[in-house]
């Protein structure tokens, strides 16, 4: 059974769909839910599913106990879900191939540093874009650069606003993300 971590800093709601997927699943199952942000409803989410979660400092990730809990806890997958810290490079070669991120738009297009949820929908709709999506790509060094693995898209009309577009965009996060997490792992036990 591999063991999937999820760092999430806010709602939550894709750890929450990540989970009921794998709930049953002889593959994996989310064993862990680390977050950055005390006050995130990942937390009630969490306790809610009785899964475990911890809460770290930007210090405690720059400086590697972050990678010593995921090590210690025997985590073979880690999950970005709404996560919004730069992974450090160790941690990012520790787990390099086993690490991936959804970002809510078409990358490259609308991502890098300060380009996270509503603000994403927003630039999307300032733009003038006819569609949006999502992006599932494994994690590098650097903010939403990392190899591409999966993306899905959606449309957007002239009179969306960036709140339906993010409605239409957390329907495919919900759709596809657990389902490319498997497929991943499950390429995990060829290599
Ligand atoms: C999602 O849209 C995800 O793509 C983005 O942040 C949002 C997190 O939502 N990176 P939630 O915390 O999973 O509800």
């Amino acid at each position: 059974m591999r063991r999937i971590a999820i760092l999430a800093s806010g709602s939550g709601s894709n750890a929450e769909n990540i989970n009921t997927w794998f709930s049953g699943s002889k593959l994996a199952k989310v064993s862990l839910i680390l977050t950055d942000n005390p006050h995130a409803f990942v937390l009630e989410r969490a306790q809610r599913m009785g899964i475990e979660a911890l809460v770290f400092t930007p210090a405690e990730l720059r400086s590697g106990i972050v990678l010593a809990t995921l090590q210690s806890k025997k985590i073979d997958f880690v999950v970005l879900a709404g996560f919004l810290k730069l992974i450090p490079v160790a941690l990012v070669e520790a787990y390099r191939g086993k690490i991936i991120n959804i970002h809510p738009a078409l990358l490259p297009k609308f991502g890098g540093k300060g380009m996270y949820g509503d603000r994403v929908h927003k630039a999307v709709v300032d733009a003038g874009e006819t569609e949006s999506g999502i992006t599932i790509h494994y994690v590098n060094e650097h903010y939403d650069e990392g190899h591409i693995v999966f993306q899905a898209k959606c449309t957007v009309s002239i009179d969306d606003t960036p709140e339906m577009v993010a409605q239409k965009v957390h329907a495919l996060e919900y759709a596809h993300y657990p389902r490319v997490i498997e497929e991943l792992i499950s390429n995990l036990d060829t290599q």
